[in-house]
C-alpha cells in the first residue's frame, strides 16, 4: 500500500517572530529541518517517491536537499490572509478588533478581507486531493492551513474541528489507507 508523508515547511524566519503569511525564507532551525528531513527520507527508501511543493520560498526550500522528482502545485499556497498578510496575531487583533473577533466565532468560514477562509482552501484543494487519490508515494511539504484541510479531508474530520487540527512544526505525518479510511503516524523529527 502506498504513503502520504505530509510535513509543514521548516521554520521560517516569519515563524521567528509570530508573523503569518508572507514568502520568507527559512530560519537556521528550519534550514536545518530541511537536512534531517532529506536524510529521513533517504533511510527510508521509499520507492517512486515524489516530492509536492506549494510556490512558496519555505517549502521549496525545505525540500531542496530530498533526492526525488519534484512538483510545485500552487494550490498548495497557504491560506490568503488578505489584509491581515505578514502581521501577528496581537497587530491583527488591535488594528482589526472586529476580524479577529469574527474568526474565533466560526473560524472555518469566516474569510480575511481581500483573503480566503478554510471553506475557501477546501475547495481551492479539490484538484490536489483529486491527483494524490490516483499516486503512489508522495511526500507533500506545505503549510498548517493547508496540510489541516488535508488531513481533515483523509481522517474524516468534520470542518468545525478542521482549523484546529495540530500539525506541529518538524514533524512527519505518514498516513497509509486501511480497510475503511486511514492510518495516522506522527514522527517527531529531532533538528
Ligand atoms: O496563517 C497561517 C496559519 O498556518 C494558520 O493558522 O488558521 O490557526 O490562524 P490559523
Amino acid at each position: 500500500p502506498r504513503t502520504i508523508y505530509l510535513a509543514r515547511h521548516g521554520e521560517s524566519t516569519h515563524n521567528e517572530m509570530g508573523r503569518i503569511g508572507g514568502d520568507a525564507n527559512l530560519s537556521e532551525n528550519g534550514r536545518l529541518f530541511g537536512s534531517v528531513l532529506a536524510k529521513y527520507i533517504k533511510d527510508q527508501n521509499i520507492p517512486k517517491l515524489r516530492v509536492w511543493t506549494s510556490w512558496l520560498k519555505r517549502t521549496i526550500q525545505t525540500a531542496e536537499g530530498i533526492e526525488a522528482p519534484q512538483e510545485r502545485w500552487k494550490a498548495l499556497n497557504e491560506i490568503d490572509a488578505g489584509i491581515c498578510e505578514e502581521m501577528t496575531y496581537a497587530e491583527i487583533k488591535r488594528h482589526f478588533p472586529e476580524d479577529f473577533a469574527a474568526r474565533d466565532q466560526n473560524k472555518f468560514s469566516y474569510r480575511y478581507p481581500r483573503g480566503e477562509s478554510y471553506e475557501d482552501l477546501v475547495a481551492r484543494l479539490e484538484p490536489v486531493i483529486m491527483e494524490l487519490e490516483r499516486q503512489g508515494n508522495v511526500l507533500l511539504i506545505a503549510h498548517q492551513a493547508v496540510l489541516r484541510c488535508l488531513l481533515a479531508y483523509f481522517l474524516d474530520k468534520p470542518s468545525d474541528e478542521l482549523p484546529y487540527i495540530e500539525v506541529p512544526l518538524h514533524t512527519v505525518i505518514k498516513l497509509t489507507p486501511v480497510a475503511y479510511g486511514c492510518k495516522e503516524e506522527y514522527v517527531p523529527l529531532h533538528v
